[in-house]
């Protein structure tokens, strides 16, 4: 597949017409290879056979259904889980500019119509991390996913992985220069789960409250400060507030 935009945005770009997971082959290449493999590799495919999902869940991505890719950090300047937040904000903001009302579940799902449309997975090596985007570009048989042939959006593969690395790129500038303030609004207000009565998972049980805030480290608070959750699954209740 030609993906000449998205090239623009990567040091090296690597496209396989299957692969069995993106974030894998990255996070080994990444270790075993690492002059071949510098920062801001991206690796890509359409037809990805063992992806991962968060929580060791997997992640389907069914032969020409899904863009699979990741894409590797050298030097991070902070914790895989604010680059996996960064790749979400960059997905959100590419399809708001393809006029779909997306937004996040907390911590990095990507929603369209209460529904995921993409999931993002972060990974960490030594002194590297992955993170993986996957994007349902047709219909998958997923209870509660959606898919952009779904939303009537262009479903062209180059163009929507250009426009999530242009995105990212750029959020990854002011949050590398910034700090967590240079993206905490974005986040917060292109979140919803903010507002909203949720039910969490964590290790230690599932408890419920109200999600009112997402602090500097990324958690997610309830309740104005009664609790705050760094990891774990959460489910959008109802919303409060309309
Ligand atoms: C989730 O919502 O559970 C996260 C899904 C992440 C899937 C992407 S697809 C590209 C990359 N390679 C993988 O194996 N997983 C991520």
């Amino acid at each position: 597949m030609e993906l000449n935009l998205s090239a623009g945005f990567a040091t090296k770009l690597l496209y396989f017409d299957q692969l069995d997971s993106t974030n894998e082959f990255l996070m080994k290449k990444a270790s075993d290879d690492a002059r071949q493999f510098p920062d801001m590799t991206v690796v890509s495919t359409s037809w990805q056979t063992a992806g991962r999902g968060r929580n060791e869940r997997q992640w389907v991505s069914p032969k020409g259904s899904s863009l699979a890719s990741s894409i590797l950090i050298r030097k991070p300047a902070s914790a895989a889980q604010w680059y996996g937040i960064l790749l979400a904000l960059a997905a959100v903001k590419s399809l708001r500019g393809q006029q779909l009302d997306a937004g996040l579940k907390w911590p990095n799902d990507v929603l369209v119509q209460e529904r995921k449309l993409a999931g993002i997975l972060g990974q960490s090596g030594g002194d590297y991390l992955v993170v993986g985007i996957g994007l349902n570009l047709s219909a998958v048989d997923i209870e509660n996913s959606i898919s952009l042939s779904e939303l009537a959006v262009k479903t062209d593969y180059d163009l929507q992985l250009s426009s999530i690395l242009e995105n990212f790129s750029e959020l990854r500038r002011e949050f590398e220069t910034n700090g967590v303030s240079a993206v905490l609004d974005d986040l917060r207000s292109l979140s919803h789960t903010l507002g909203k009565r949720i039910r969490v998972t964590t290790d230690q049980g599932q408890f419920e409250g109200v999600a009112t805030d997402i602090d500097t480290q990324g958690r997610l608070v309830l309740d104005h400060g009664d609790k705050t959750v760094s990891a774990g699954d959460i489910v959008h209740l109802r919303g409060v507030i309309d």
